[in-house]
């Protein structure tokens, strides 16, 4: 019987298995109800009295190094399967959060997709410029109230330099390194100097268009707003041109478009006129051009600028212009499907 015993420990010992069906097929051999080592415990019985405590202790031994040895096997195996050594495949996955695009650049894009349509390529310049850019190349007088520091941010160990004010300085640096034709569309942030409220920020943003080349009329410039118009807020839009002033143009005007609010009908928004101002626009002045090196005899030129934040309120109603610049996800979630 200890010879036996001695002989199925060497076996169980080296028992081996390649796959779980291997595994399975020795655990029925030897732990089975009918297994080599069961056989041996029906056996037990015919041992004489005074063996039966060393068999009987040798017995349960080799039981128990069989079955430890079965779990262990069927432990590598079970790693080895999902080939991940211990990592808990059934574990759910971290969530990834996916950003949205800002509500500023969603509408930015869309006005810079209909300019692109009509031509107008993207030129940008830099937000740190100084005061020819920005003021006497197009035109503002030396006592403007825009240069006055109330309203626009200089550095104050060197005057000259500033925060631009609007975009339009990006056509005076575009006018003044190349010849027309010029049709571009300057997208970009602007500075003022402002008390930050629900209604007004120290910085917003700005799309300034140009076109310059010959023969360019009012007309031109009075269908390409229609046709933004059109495409920004739909085609029921209607458009309304106000005499206004800007230095840099003559003349100049405001647009207001019907309220896309109410559909004209008159609503706070609009505060009951139908009507909302989007953007200052005119044909290029004269002296603007030949400031920029472009000869005003053979040469003229629209050009128009609106706020992003504006015409962003008018399609999606924010109410608060801080939430553009606040980083609350809650707010920018919310324009997760506009784009
Ligand atoms: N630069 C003007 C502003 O910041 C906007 C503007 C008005 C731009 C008329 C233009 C224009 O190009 O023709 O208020």
């Amino acid at each position: 019987m200890i010879a036996k015993i001695e002989q199925l420990l060497k076996e169980v010992e080296a028992m081996h298995a390649s796959n779980a069906e291997e595994l399975e097929a020795l655990r029925i051999k030897y732990l089975s109800k009918k297994g080599a080592i069961n056989n041996l415990m029906a056996d037990f019985r015919n041992v004489a009295a005074e063996q039966k405590k060393v068999v009987g202790m040798k017995l349960n031994e080799l039981k128990t190094i069989a079955q430890d040895k079965i779990n262990a096997l069927k432990e590598q195996f079970e790693n080895q399967d999902n080939g991940c050594d211990g990592v808990d495949l059934t574990r759910s996955a971290y969530p990834v959060e996916l950003g949205t695009r800002h509500p500023l650049s969603i509408v930015k894009n869309e006005i810079i997709d209909i300019f692109a349509r009509l031509g107008f390529s993207i030129a940008e310049g830099p937000e740190i410029e100084d005061d020819w850019h920005v003021f006497s190349a197009l035109n503002f007088a030396e006592d403007h109230p825009a240069r006055d520091m109330q309203d626009t941010f200089f550095i104050e160990s060197h005057p000259d330099i500033l925060l631009r004010t609007h975009t339009s300085s990006v056509q005076t640096r575009v006018m003044e390194a190349s010849q027309p034709p010029i049709r571009i569309i300057c997208p970009g942030r602007v500075y003022r100097n402002e008390a930050i409220s629900y209604r007004a920020h120290c910085f917003f943003h700005q799309v300034e268009a140009l076109y310059v080349d010959k023969e360019v009329s009012f007309t031109d410039l009075k269908q390409v707003l229609l046709l933004f118009a059109k495409e920004m807020f739909g085609a029921d839009t209607k458009i309304r041109l106000r005499p206004s002033y800007f230095p840099f143009t003559e003349p100049s005007a405001e647009m207001d478009i019907s309220c896309n609010i109410c559909g004209g009908k008159g609503c706070p928004f609009c505060k009951h006129t139908g009507w909302v101002e989007i953007l200052g626009c005119g044909m290029v002045d004269p002296n603007v051009l030949d400031a920029n090196g472009i000869d005003s005899k053979i040469y003229s030129g629209y050009a128009l600028g609106m706020g992003i934040e504006r015409i962003t309120n008018l399609k999606y109603q924010v109410k608060d212009l801080r939430m553009f610049s606040e980083n609350d996800t809650r707010f920018l979630k919310e324009f997760e499907a506009a784009y």
